[in-house]
């Protein structure tokens, strides 16, 4: 997704909400998640399973539905919204992800083909980095190296098998967020949520019986509000989040141009 053009997100507020729709400084979005899923989830699935990193971003103004998008109803807090009609994306591709391996394991019985995947959660927040699904690890250090490439130290990575764990690992973690309540200044809305899964595939060649393994990663990420962080009268803290947000937004359209 490419973040919309310098200038156009300003200060507009989201007029008006319906379960389909948006409309946001006159412009009406019409969306639904399940054509989200099929044009963004599904590809990115297959990616995965041919051994392809991906990641998707949801950027836009607070209110403008990142959160919905990604996750579902209500942050996504509760099973309830991570199975139901509105589900978001995340759940969607979980779904579509376990169910693709289960075809693939029997399509390629002969050369026992397995996979591993696990998660992890984190919450950037004044370029400090929380571990969301142990939030007692506050100020992790991002590190690179050779074999991991860029990587963040000592977060925690939990073993996922279905979407049951998923859900549970995700009602768990999004509720260690700052603020798990949607308002406008919720502090929630002012970091970024990553949620990222290694799926590790390991099969055997028929011709030698030599085992292959394959590594890729999914992210998913909740991006902070884009609006302009209004730095008349701001001070101290907000002031700093401020800064920190328009740095990290602005590396990323650089990076993503
Ligand atoms: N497609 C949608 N259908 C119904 N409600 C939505 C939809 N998208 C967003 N909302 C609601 O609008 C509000 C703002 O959405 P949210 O995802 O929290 O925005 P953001 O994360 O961009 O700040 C929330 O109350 C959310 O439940
Ligand atoms: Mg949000």
């Amino acid at each position: 997704m490419k973040p919309p053009d310098k200038g156009e997100e300003g200060d507009t507020i989201v007029q008006k909400l319906s379960k389909d729709s948006l409309t946001i400084g006159g412009h009406t979005f019409t969306f639904d998640s399940e054509q989200m899923f099929q044009l963004v989830g599904v590809p990115l699935v297959e990616n995965c399973l041919s051994g392809f990193n991906s990641s998707v971003f949801a950027y836009g103004q607070t209110g403008s539905g990142k959160t919905f998008t990604m996750w579902g109803p209500a942050n996504g807090m509760l099973e309830e919204h991570l199975r139901g009609e509105q589900r978001g994306l995340t759940p969607r591709v979980f779904e579509r992800l376990f169910a693709r391996i289960k075809e693939e394991k029997v399509k390629h019985a002969e050369r026992q083909l397995n996979y591993q995947c696990r998660c992890s959660l984190l919450e950037i927040y004044n370029e400090q980095i929380t571990d969301l699904l142990d939030p007692s690890q506050k100020n992790l250090t991002i590190r690179e190296d050779v074999k991991s490439g860029v990587y963040v130290e000592n977060l925690t990575e939990e073993y996922v098998k279905n979407l049951t764990d998923v859900s549970q690992l995700l009602i768990k973690g999004l509720g260690n967020r700052r603020t798990g309540a949607t308002s406008v200044n919720a502090e929630s809305s002012r970091s970024h949520c990553v949620f990222t899964c290694v799926a590790e595939s390991r099969c055997k060649n028929v011709a030698d019986g030599l085992s292959s393994f394959k590594t890729s990663r999914i992210n998913l990420v909740d991006l902070a509000g884009s609006e302009r962080q209004k730095s008349t009268g701001a001070s101290g803290e907000r002031l700093k989040e401020a800064g920190n947000i328009n740095r990290s937004l602005s590396q990323l359209g650089y990076k993503l141009e």
